[in-house]
């Protein structure tokens, strides 16, 4: 690998503020830049933002040619389901992310369930439909709950878990008021749900820390879906030979997939599962990292990440990945209303990293010292230590030291591992 490289992560949340770190603890890095990133994230010196929005690809690769910047990490779906990987290749740009077409892992629920048919992935039953009508009459094909998913990207929220068969023909009806061409009703799986990360090079991957998310809104998984209010990396309550499952029945029959599909993918893949009695099954895909999940599984990685990305986006040979024996625990600090109708434009604490605690800054503007939310999730404020309910009771007691305005986080991140595996 080169030295002096300069990098460029594109997209403005916890996950780039986290991918932007660890990249920039590379000896083989002098620079990361962010487009646009958020404000906060000009704090420490080898990091800066540019004002270029994700989606001008044009604007991107003049920025690169002029910096000679060495690759870019995409951190959204949205570029990546753009094309942005098909734009940068066009030009001989190095770029780490699945193009256009394999992005439909994620950006196509419809396109996700044929990969998983055709490779014998195990998931749920599901079937699509495209008027309210057939939907409709296609419920009695599934017990209650009923998982109702609006096609297309929906950043984890356009997925309704209907109690009953009443609610779902309403959630029906409104997705098609909505505009939604088509829906997929899924069979429910029971389980517990865990995100694995998979960096795919030419014909190898390797597998990254897991960690587990928190979905819904409140505190004991009440309240609607959101793009994540927090996760932690290890998951102890997994067994070996659980774990030993995902790979074989999941991971390998992915990757192997992939690469026979011959989809262009230098890049990673997450993989959402759920273990059920029957093994685990896979819930969705995701053609990026996970936020807030990235912002533990990556302070867990303790070799060299640039050295990991470089080798993928150079098709060379990937390097081990060694993973810290620390716990790492993040808890995401939403504005009031999220996910639904989000308040925007109030003031924050001043945040402060502190030994084994720091601040991966989302929607947020202004500078450490006046810092204002801009609608959704805020911050992450992320703690390590030598197991998980010491990282919770560290991430816990940085927050209760702040006063928060219109903001709201969930007080039980980390909850299914540290009753399981402490009490
Ligand atoms: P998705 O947008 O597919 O990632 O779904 C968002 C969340 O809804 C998932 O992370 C799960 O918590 C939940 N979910 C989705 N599909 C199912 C399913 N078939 N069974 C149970 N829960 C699900
Ligand atoms: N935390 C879930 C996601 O990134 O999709």
């Amino acid at each position: 690998m080169q030295d002096q490289l300069k990098l460029l992560v594109i997209g403005s949340g916890g996950r780039e503020h986290a991918i932007a770190k660890q990249l920039a603890q590379s000896p083989h890095v002098s620079h990361v830049f962010v487009a646009p990133g958020n404000p906060l994230m000009n704090n420490s010196r080898d990091i800066s933002t540019v004002e270029i929005s994700e989606n001008d690809f044009d604007a991107l690769k003049g920025f690169v040619f002029d910096q000679g910047i060495a690759w870019t990490f995409v951190g959204p779906e949205d570029a990546l389901c753009a094309g942005i990987v098909d734009s940068f290749l066009a030009d001989g740009l190095k770029i780490f992310g699945p193009d256009k077409k394999a992005a439909q892992l994620e950006g196509s629920k419809d396109f996700a369930m044929q990969f998983m048919d055709r490779y014998h992935i195990p998931t749920a039953k599901y079937k699509t439909y495209q008027s309210a009508a057939e939907a409709i009459l296609g419920l009695k094909d599934f017990a209650e709950p009923v998982v109702i998913k609006a096609d297309g990207l929906a950043g984890g929220k356009g997925v309704v878990i209907a109690p009953d068969k009443k609610t779902a023909e309403n959630e029906i009806q409104l997705m098609f008021r909505k505009g939604q061409k088509q829906v997929v009703l899924e069979e429910f799986l029971a389980g517990d749900e865990y995100s694995m990360f998979v960096v795919l090079g030419q014909n190898e991957y390797r597998i990254l820390p897991m960690a587990q998310d928190h979905k819904r809104a409140f505190d004991g998984d009440q309240g609607l879906n959101t793009g994540g209010m927090g996760a932690y990396s290890p998951v102890p309550q997994l067994s070996q030979a659980d774990y030993e499952r995902m790979v074989k029945e999941v991971v390998e029959p992915t990757v192997k997939g992939i690469w026979q599909a011959q989809f262009n993918y230098c890049g990673l893949i997450y993989i959402g599962m759920i273990l059920t009695e029957q093994g685990p099954k896979v819930i969705e895909y995701n053609v990026r990292l996970g936020d807030p999940e990235t912002q533990v599984v990556l302070p867990r990685i303790a070799s060299d990440f640039a050295e990991l990305i470089d080798a993928a986006v150079n098709h060379q040979q990937l390097p081990q990945v060694v993973f810290s024996s620390k716990a790492v625990l993040g808890v995401v600090v939403a504005s009031a209303g999220y996910p639904k109708a989000p308040k925007t434009g109030q003031k924050l604490p001043e945040l402060k990293d502190e030994d084994d605690v720091w601040i991966d800054y989302a929607n947020v503007l202004g500078e450490p010292q006046a810092i204002t939310g801009n609608g959704g999730r805020l911050v992450t404020v992320v703690a390590q230590a030598d197991d998980l309910k010491e990282a919770q009771a560290k991430a816990y007691q940085t927050l209760e030291k702040y006063k928060f305005e219109d903001c709201f986080y969930r007080h039980d991140i980390g909850y299914k591992a540290t009753r399981k595996t402490f009490e």
